[in-house]
């Protein structure tokens, strides 16, 4: 990676078109029930999180393939600034699909159909990352997809950040290429499952407890304690970054590559509005951190750049409708 290439990422990843029927109940099993409304929005980790790259300011091209009905969703993409030159539209898939019931309860189901996200295209297995600094992903396209990215983009000397939502198996963790890894974003019940899957033989494997159930000290400390057993776990790679979102509670950041094993904690981003929808604020903060990392700036204006963000994302319906760009976030840091 020559050191004068202006930063660029790629982001490797999922597109859907997420349709939420609104509803009075969950459907039960033989029922048919109208819904009150269908909304039709862009979504899938992948595109959520080049879109807010793209509204922090970052330059940043989606990898990724769409079926012929999610033309719109490129449009979309493109509008919000995420290239689109590596977007392939095939033929005879569909885009993914994500069929949302939504309750008047408040009670969500959810049925994925993968569609063109599973598609592999010829040059997904030796994929072309020239011209990128940055590379983002995710775990909602096929692992050996992701897994060539970023073996890659290990070689080539990029900054990988890597989001493992959905959570892998077990086993795919303990074979995961970890020595090529930068970032990882993690929340807590994520990092909660990469303990359980390195320490297998392990009894002591509390059961999770909700974090609105801890105080913010105690969650601190267990968030902390975990973050430090993974770096140290031989599975694992010691030259790797660690975020861990709290929701509601902030993050934690562990910067071990400065020798400083200290964890840091921020705390969320004040709401000025009512807390509307958190849908969507892990792919903003993601978006908004490697838009941050590619501008080089300190960690800690990056993170408090990402936690105000998030802050105006969560006041907000939607996933990638709710992103703020990068004008209203830094109008609301100062
Ligand atoms: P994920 O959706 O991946 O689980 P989180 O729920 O941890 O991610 O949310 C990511 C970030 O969004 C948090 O670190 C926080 O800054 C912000 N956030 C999420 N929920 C809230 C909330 N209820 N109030 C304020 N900020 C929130
Ligand atoms: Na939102």
């Amino acid at each position: 990676m020559p050191s004068s290439s202006s930063p660029k990422c790629l982001v490797r990843g999922s597109i859907n078109i997420d349709e939420f029927f609104a509803l009075p109940h969950i459907v039960r099993p033989g029922e048919t029930i109208s819904s009150t409304s269908l909304t039709k929005r862009a979504g899938g980790k992948g595109a959520n999180q080049a879109y807010a790259v793209a509204k922090a300011g970052g330059n940043v091209d989606l990898d990724g393939c769409i079926g012929q009905d999610g033309e719109w969703v490129r449009e979309l993409l493109k509008s919000g600034g995420v290239g689109d030159g590596r977007l392939e539209t095939l033929k005879n898939e569909l885009t993914g699909r994500a069929i949302i019931q939504s309750a008047s309860d408040g009670e969500n189901s959810i049925v994925l159909h993968a569609g063109a996200n599973h598609h592999l295209s010829s040059s997904s297995s030796s994929p072309n990352l020239q011209n990128y600094t940055h590379i983002l992903l995710q775990n909602e396209i096929p692992l050996s997809s992701t897994l060539s990215y970023l073996e890659e983009s290990g070689k080539k000397g990029l900054i990988s950040i890597f989001n493992p939502s959905p959570m892998l198996s077990s086993e795919e963790l303990r074979q995961f290429p970890w020595k090529d890894l930068s970032w990882l974003i993690v929340n807590e019940g994520e990092l909660n499952d990469l303990l359980n899957a390195f320490n297998s033989n392990s009894s002591e494997n509390e059961k999770q407890k909700n974090i609105d159930d801890l105080d913010l000290e105690e969650l601190i400390k267990i968030a902390s304690k975990g973050i430090l057993e993974l770096h140290e776990n031989s599975f694992f790679s010691k030259k790797i970054n660690i975020i861990c979102t709290l929701g509601s509670k902030g993050i934690l950041y562990f910067n071990p590559i400065n020798g400083n094993k200290d964890i840091g904690h921020l705390k969320a981003g004040k709401l000025l509005n009512k807390l509307k929808d958190t849908t969507g604020a892990g792919d903003c903060f993601a978006g908004y951190f490697v838009a941050g990392l590619m501008r080089n700036e300190p960690l800690e204006k990056v993170l408090k750049t990402c936690l105000t963000a998030c802050a105006i994302c969560v006041e907000n319906e939607g996933a990638m409708g709710s992103v703020p760009n990068i004008e209203a976030t830094l109008a609301r840091l100062e």
